[in-house]
């Protein structure tokens, strides 16, 4: 028993003592009725529905709540939910119950198909062992819809980068894809800094500071992670809030790897990888705690299966993204490579600025399936890397979480050339359209085509 409710029971059980009126386990019984009413005060759902890692057949849904509950969502093809099923949270067994992040995973979905669904939850009271009763429920009155991926689906995606919690611009990025409406979005990792609590991942993904607090809740979101997405305690353990995908989902093999993506969206292929850290796992900084080198190599063998997955093999258009760029021309860029501390005087960094190692990997898969696009990130400086003849695919690295300025403090200069970016892929007329959006200046700051490979 906690103190404060010692004293009160102490109290109680006075009173009663005192006015020989009833006995003792009656007021006690009292006062655990006063409690429970106690503990349903205030709301149960604090945040919007965000839609994590979506496929053709599956759809995760999170949400936030404040107090411990058993989540579910009510999910139908019907705009009235008349045909709608609930779904719990959690996978087999028993539910998900927790007092901070509900996690539902949709699965058995149609492709291309618009499900409409609800969030609701129970809240529990636990006391132990088989102590436990629902102690009230709440739904979201509002109705939200989703479109699952595939073949049919449309060929309209965005990309967006190295948010690092910084709403100043994470508002206006989110109001950009607000008004573009693609049919899903990939976050290209960094959207940590460095998280120690399940409460700070939690205002990055479903509580942010913006105005558009239901950013997700109907424009599903995919995940490279960054660097920083594994930095602090917290982030040992993302999934709690960036769930994972169901193990049904994937080989027992890649039971691990539950972010990876390779999804069909209308004519274009989306593949998703995790460049991990930007640190060597020998680096006496990271005191043996990273497995970033196993990690890329497992990462490898799940890739070069995806790249034969029928949908995947078909798609006229293929684009990958991680967040670490696997391709830089500036000598002077670190490749993450250098062991066993990453310092090497030629290089003006003492972490991986570019991804030699996955690039190694990586590139010949994707170069031999022709891949003509790769995305990535970590530099925040928006950047082109046009084809080349020992490099037959393009890279984009997107932009900055700062809003014309680099550095801080004493530092902090005007540069124009740290914006952050939307970069907008589009299927029209036959070819790929890329439109990188600056916004800063709210213009299209690059456009680029591709052809069918
Ligand atoms: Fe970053
Ligand atoms: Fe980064």
């Amino acid at each position: 028993m906690k103190r404060r409710d010692f004293i009160k029971t102490t109290a109680v059980i006075a009173a009663a003592t005192a006015a020989g009126s009833g006995n003792v386990l009656r007021a006690a019984e009292r006062l655990s009725n006063a409690d429970t009413e106690q503990e349903s005060e205030g709301q149960l759902i604090v945040s919007a529905p965000m839609l994590q890692n979506f496929a053709a057949t599956s759809m995760g849904v999170v949400f936030a709540v404040s107090a411990l509950a058993n989540g579910y969502v009510l999910v139908g093809e019907k705009s009235d939910l008349s045909d709608a099923r609930k779904v719990l949270c959690g996978g087999y067994r028993m539910t998900d119950i927790d007092d901070r992040v509900i996690r539902v995973r949709l699965t058995g979905l149609k492709p291309a198909t618009r499900y409409y669904y609800r969030i609701g939850a129970d809240r529990i009271s636990y006391k132990g062992g088989y102590k436990m009763k629902i102690v009230g429920n709440e739904e979201d009155p509002r109705t939200y819809s989703f479109v699952t991926a595939g073949e049919k689906a449309e060929a309209h995606f965005c990309v967006i980068n190295d948010t690092h919690a910084r709403w100043e611009s994470f508002g206006p990025v989110i109001d950009k894809i607000a008004e573009l409406a693609p049919a899903c979005v990939i976050w290209n990792g960094d959207a940590s800094n460095v998280e120690e609590t399940v409460e700070a991942q939690m205002r990055i993904f479903l509580t942010p500071e913006i105005e558009r607090k239901d950013y997700a809740a109907r424009t599903p979101y995919l995940f490279c992670p960054g660097n920083h997405d594994d930095r602090g305690m917290a982030n040992r353990h993302l999934e709690r809030v960036w769930m994972f995908r169901q193990p049904e989902e994937r080989q027992p093999r890649d039971w691990d790897l539950g972010r990876n993506f390779a999804v069909r969206q209308g004519d274009v292929a989306l593949i998703g990888l995790d460049t991990a850290e930007d640190k060597l796992d020998t680096n006496p900084k990271f005191a043996g705690l990273f497995t970033s080198g196993p990690y890329r190599e497992a990462q490898t063998a799940w890739l070069r299966d995806a790249l034969q997955q029928e949908e995947i093999r078909t798609a006229p258009f293929l684009v990958a993204c991680c967040h670490i760029p696997l391709f830089d021309a500036n000598p002077k860029h670190n490749p993450g490579d250098v062991a066993p501390a990453d310092k090497d005087p030629q290089y003006s960094t003492d972490f991986a600025y570019w991804q030699r190692t996955c690039a190694r990997m990586w590139t010949p898969l994707l170069e031999a399936a022709g891949c003509q696009l790769i995305i990535t990130a970590h530099q925040h400086r928006y950047r082109y890397d046009a084809p080349a003849p020992d490099r037959p695919w393009a890279q984009i690295v997107g932009g900055s979480p700062d809003l014309g300025f680099s550095g801080s403090g004493e530092n902090r200069k005007e540069d124009p050339g740290k914006y952050p970016t939307v970069i907008e892929g589009v299927v029209r007329g036959g070819r790929l359209e890329i439109n990188v959006h600056n916004i800063l200046t709210g213009r299209v700051q690059s456009q680029f085509y591709f052809q069918p490979r």
